[in-house]
């Protein structure tokens, strides 16, 4: 079997559904942010402040192409990941895509004023930009949309059943 992966904005709600995806079919686990910390051995704003962000990037798309070879984990990957169309490619090899989305409100009721993820620094309407800037790019690549606005429990649920009707 493929990989199972999962995309979307930060605040979607990624990790929480990838734990319960590799639990409810015992596959592995990888999340593409933690995995860069672990090679790189500080924190995605200490990359971003030293680094730059074009090169937090670069290890992103070598990541997901290290991973489009691989199959049989769960996924989640970083908000920025499926927005950047130069790993398109890497993600339609990597397996079936999955994008969540709970929308623009609880985006901002989750994320605003979370120091641990640099690209909130900007404010409200900074996120709200990149939000509607990265929708379609998000869209273009997916091969399922789930709506991950209500419970945990309802997301998987609609997610179990979107995977099921798709094999
Ligand atoms: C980013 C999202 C973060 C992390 C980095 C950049 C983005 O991951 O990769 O801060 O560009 O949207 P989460 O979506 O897991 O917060």
């Amino acid at each position: 079997m493929k990989n199972i992966i999962l995309c979307g904005f930060m605040g979607c709600g990624k990790t929480t559904l990838a734990k319960a995806l590799a639990n409810e079919y015992n596959m592995p686990l990888i999340d593409t942010d933690e995995e860069i910390v672990k090679r790189e051995g500080r924190t995605i704003a200490e990359i971003f402040s030293s680094d730059g962000e074009q090169y937090f990037r670069d290890l992103e798309t070598a990541l997901i192409k290290e991973l489009s070879e691989s199959e049989g984990a769960v996924i989640s990957l970083g908000g920025g990941l499926a927005a950047n169309e130069r790993n398109h490619p890497y993600l339609k090899q990597a397996g079936a895509l999955i994008l969540l989305d709970c929308g623009i409100e609880q985006t901002l009721n989750r994320i605003t004023g979370d120091g641990s993820r640099p690209l909130t620094a900007g404010g409200v309407d900074d996120i709200i930009a990149r939000y509607n800037f990265r929708k379609p790019i998000y869209e273009s690549v997916a091969d399922i949309v789930i709506d991950s606005s209500g419970s945990k429990k309802r997301t998987l649920q609609l997610t179990l059943t979107a995977l099921e009707e798709m094999v």
